[in-house]
């Protein structure tokens, strides 16, 4: 026998529209770039001061806050048993180089004006409620995405991993983190989360896809998440003078990384599938001058699929050609370090269909549908039985300025992530 919620509780539920559009425009000035771009890299100065913004905001809350050793911001709001297992909701506030103001975002400020929500219906929860600020979603300082909740989830890998980290101005993980304030970073055990810590964890996010725009709906219920990959690849020649070495005699690591790029495309292509996806997003020569030739190059290429048989598979045939190129072009694979090959992730039925009854409760549209982004909540289905709630976004756009949902949209979200968190505190 399923427990209830007082019939009246959807209809009571109203969002600070005013408030909550405020707050996502404060947060966006705390930026590297000028507006509309949005930069904000972990352990930065800006990272720091929208930390500090989020805590305040969770306190004004009335949440009892705590942050780990690498910066994952808990704020709990407690249940009447606060012996059960809480349930979780949360998102990031990392945002890559001019990106827009609502990924993440939206995730987490929404999930405090959830509570909010909540609190202001007279709804008391059972269980508590927890909302997090992951560290890093996006990989832009160190190369690893997900960094807080691959920890949360206790990654042993990622430990030994970030032992040896630095970002491109060969500044340390650990120096970074003590540098933010985190001077405890080096413990990174006791960041690990039990499995079992939580009854479930919901995260409200963007689309970052054109489906619930275009089809006038208003949420979207994730039911997987797709499989992400990436890998860093360097390449070596003897470089030389652009005017002086003739053809014949060279060995052009621009030109190996050139032909890479060109072959991560055509594996992805022929994969059979249009769910293959592959991205070479940097690429960088050395020593960048017009006459100089290339003596080094550096890739590093992102590669999903909702199939990860299949990613794989395209992994395996872009490694098959770094080596093929090498030897042809008679440049040095100095470097083919698949950073990481993540598994997919299914939402839990029961998180599904809580979010489901919201939406029908609140009478707003929704379509079940698949993440082709990824998120904290691929690294948390590890721990809990994890859900995602969806909203449109103009276009589709995102990681680039014109991203934009109506507040009107990111409202409806917010309703149905409080209604859907106040169904699992009860369960
Ligand atoms: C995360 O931002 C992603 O690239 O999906
Ligand atoms: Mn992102
Ligand atoms: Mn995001
Ligand atoms: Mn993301």
């Amino acid at each position: 026998h399923e427990p209830q919620l007082s019939e009246s509780l959807s209809s009571s539920l109203s969002v600070d529209t005013q408030n909550l559009q405020k707050q996502i425009d404060e947060l966006s000035t705390f930026s590297d770039t000028s507006a509309p771009s949005v930069t904000r890299i972990l352990y930065s100065e800006k990272d720091v001061m929208s930390r500090r913004y989020i805590k305040n905001i969770m306190e004004a809350s009335g949440l009892s806050v705590r942050e780990d050793a690498v910066g994952n911001i808990f704020g709990q709001w407690s249940g009447y048993e606060p012996e059960l297992s809480p349930v979780s909701t949360g998102s990031h506030t990392d945002a890559i180089p001019y990106s827009g103001k609502y990924d993440g975002v939206v995730g987490v400020l929404g999930a405090i004006e959830a509570i909010n929500v909540l609190k202001r219906s007279g709804f008391k929860p059972k269980r508590s409620l927890e909302v997090i600020m992951f560290a890093s979603e996006e990989p832009t300082r160190f190369g690893i995405s997900c960094l807080g909740s691959r920890l949360l989830a206790g990654s042993e890998e990622l430990v030994q991993q970030l032992k040896k980290t630095v970002d491109s101005e060969n500044v340390a993980f650990f120096d970074a983190a003590k540098s933010a304030g985190y001077k405890n970073a080096e413990d990174l055990s006791s960041v690990f989360l039990k499995n079992g810590s939580y009854s479930g964890f919901v995260e409200l996010h963007i689309e970052q896809g054109p489906i619930l725009e275009e089809e006038g709906i208003s949420i979207g219920v994730v039911t997987a998440i797709a499989a992400p990959a990436s890998i860093k690849v360097e390449f070596e020649g003897n470089g030389g003078h652009a005017g002086a070495v003739l053809m014949p005699q060279r060995n052009d690591a621009g030109l190996a990384a050139a032909e890479l790029a060109l072959a991560v495309e055509k594996h992805v292509l022929e994969s059979g599938s249009v769910d293959t996806v592959g991205t070479v997003g940097i690429l960088e020569l050395h020593p960048g001058a017009i006459n100089s030739i290339p003596s080094k190059s550096h890739l590093e290429i992102d590669t999903r699929d909702i199939d990860e048989e299949r990613r794989n598979s395209v992994v395996d045939k872009i490694y098959q050609s770094a080596l093929s190129i090498s030897k042809r072009r008679g440049v040095k694979l100095s470097q083919f370090n698949i950073v990481n090959k993540d598994p997919p992730a299914l939402s839990d039925e029961l998180i599904i269909k809580a979010a489901e009854s919201a939406s029908r409760e609140l009478n707003l549209t929704y379509k079940k549908m698949i993440s082709r982004a990824y998120h904290d909540s691929l690294f948390m289905a590890r721990i809990t039985p994890m859900g995602m709630i969806f909203i449109p976004c103009y276009k589709g756009y995102s990681h680039k300025p014109e991203e934009y949902s109506s507040i009107t949209d990111i409202a409806n979200g917010v309703k149905v992530l409080a209604l859907t968190l106040a169904k699992l505190s009860i369960s």
